[in-house]
């Protein structure tokens, strides 16, 4: 099996109700017309759009995805959405542990573990997303970061081709600073060799794992070549729908 290419755009709190539904009209339409051969495209909104969204992508080629979940099914937590909530409306993909959740929301490795099993009961796809900050990177432990990362949000999670893991190096994140092709990869083919010690071959071959931070149409091209980087998740440049195309071109005519 060859593993997809996954572009998958994050919004973040970003766009109007309105913004959002030209632009999900917009990408659906481009999509249609479209072979897009082994790339899968992600767009992941803000809660209050995912019912919209996943309109568009009934009768599309998009999938959407929430960017976060509640670690509980159902029950008295206010302000939280559940992963049966985010199934009934046909959302495909969950991000989890994302470094603004874990910074800003005190989303810790447990948290994200026990996201990751909640999401996999319920069919959704999560992207893990792991990384290390500048002060780690500089202290020299990155590869220490991420292993204990992975360790903490796969505990004890069976994997059946049914997960995504996104490096995202903190210091890339909204900066402008993007990891270069060879920081990135090298952290990619670690993440593989963990799986492969942790799982197996045919799942580490299999998983897409995406890398993250201030990827653009200049450089998705030099990240995607990396024989372990198998898309981009994108914030900022997500959200034009000109550099959206263009990613997605460059990856279906990598
Ligand atoms: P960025 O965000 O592309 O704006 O750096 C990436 C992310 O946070 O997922």
């Amino acid at each position: 099996m060859m593993r997809r290419i996954i572009i998958a755009g994050n919004w973040k709190m970003n766009k109007t109700y309105s913004e959002s539904e030209e632009f999900l009209s917009e990408m659906a339409n481009f999509t249609e017309t479209k072979d897009l051969k082994n790339v899968d495209v992600v767009i992941c909104t803000p809660a209050l759009y995912l019912k919209l969204a996943t309109g568009f992508a009934a009768k599309s080629k998009i999938f959407i995805g929430a960017q976060n979940v509640s670690n509980f099914d159902f029950g008295a937590y206010t302000g939280e959405i559940s992963a049966p909530m985010l199934k009934a409306i046909e959302c495909s993909f969950c991000i989890i542990g994302h470094s603004e959740r874990r910074k800003y929301f005190g989303d810790t490795d447990d948290l994200v573990n026990a996201k990751l099993k909640i999401l996999q009961q319920n069919k959704i796809i999560p992207i893990v997303c792991i990384g290390e900050t500048l002060e780690e990177r500089e202290a020299g432990i990155t590869e220490d970061v991420v292993v204990n990362q992975l360790e903490g949000a796969f505990r004890n999670i069976t994997v059946n081709n049914d997960v995504v893991i996104a490096y995202e190096p903190v210091w890339a994140i909204g900066t402008g600073k993007t990891a270069t092709p060879a920081q990135a990869q090298e952290i990619h083919s670690l993440i593989r060799s963990w799986l492969i010690e942790n799982y197996n071959h045919e799942i580490a071959e299999n998983m897409s794992i995406l890398y993250g931070g201030s990827v653009k149409p200049d450089n998705i091209r030099e990240l995607l070549i990396q024989p372990d980087i198998d898309g981009g998740l994108i914030g900022g440049a997500s959200l034009d729908m000109g550099k959206m195309k263009e990613m997605i071109n460059i990856a279906v005519e990598l």
